[in-house]
């Protein structure tokens, strides 16, 4: 497979012999195992359980924050992609610091939160201005976990959709060309978009999974159908008894709409 700049990072360098093993190793490229776990021994552990069936892993705030950046270099080391999902949300110049030193990290994806404000937005974006190689920059719109109840709660009289989309609108204007939303979003920010966005879907559910905290959630393959470039997948699989079975089974859906 060939690639532009546009294309979604981990499409690139697909090799692949058949149709079929092309799609799974699509597929397997679009799936991102949130590690939300304690600690790096609980992480290598599922990491070992998902090795030759997944090849992205986020590490978010709960690992992060236990074993810091040390925790990266064993996913690294085996080759994975990681996505370091820690939700920068401060004032522009500490959360351009903040961008500066991750990119340094070796991650392919990192997240501040959109509702930062466009000057916020801006200096992170500026942060990896001259950065060889740097990470693609999410802007979190509105987080899954988040209903009418809790987008009211805190003083916004705005439906999540439309919170999202204002968020969106004002992201690409700061120059920013990724976004994490639900999958309730996702279809209406990929006609924003376009191609060159890179959608990155969290509250993603295989029919009959306990649905958690999540409110806004669809299934993979709805949620591919919808426009998502990734899919970011946490309790469903880490907490399975046979995590790379489920893992298995959530790359032959996404495979089977691809
Ligand atoms: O376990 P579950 O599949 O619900 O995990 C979803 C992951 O996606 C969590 O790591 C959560 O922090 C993250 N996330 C989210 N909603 C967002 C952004 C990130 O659920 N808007």
């Amino acid at each position: 497979m060939t690639y532009d700049s546009s294309m979604p990072i981990s499409m690139r360098n697909e090799t692949t012999a058949s149709p079929a093993n092309d799609l799974r190793a699509l597929a397997r490229q679009r799936l991102i195992v949130a590690l939300d776990v304690p600690d790096a021994a609980s992480a290598a552990a599922l990491v070992d359980r998902l090795e030759g069936t997944c090849s992205w892993f986020k590490v978010g705030l709960e690992l992060f924050v236990a074993s810091g950046p040390a925790v990266l270099e064993p996913l690294l080391n085996r080759g994975h992609s990681v996505f370091l999902d820690l939700k920068l949300h401060d004032i522009p110049n500490t959360v351009a610091g903040a961008v500066r030193s991750a990119s340094a990290l070796g991650v392919r994806m990192m997240t501040v939160h959109a509702a930062g404000g466009p000057a916020m937005l801006a200096a992170a974006r500026g942060a990896l201005e001259g950065v060889t190689n740097p990470p693609e920059l999410l802007a979190v719109t509105v987080l899954t976990s988040m209903d009418q109840p809790q987008v009211n709660a805190i003083g916004l009289s705005r439906t999540p959709a439309e919170q999202v989309e204002l968020l969106a609108r004002m992201g690409l204007e700061a120059g920013i060309r990724g976004f994490v939303c639900s999958p309730q979003e996702v279809a209406n920010l990929r006609a924003l978009t376009g191609p060159e966005g890179v959608l990155v879907v969290p509250g993603i559910r295989p029919a009959g999974a306990d649905t958690g905290d999540q409110k806004r959630i669809a299934t993979p393959a709805e949620a591919l159908r919808m426009g998502a470039n990734y899919l970011v997948v946490g309790r469903p699989i880490t907490q399975a008894l046979d995590p790379a079975k489920v893992a298995a089974a959530i790359l032959d859906e996404m495979a089977a709409v691809l």
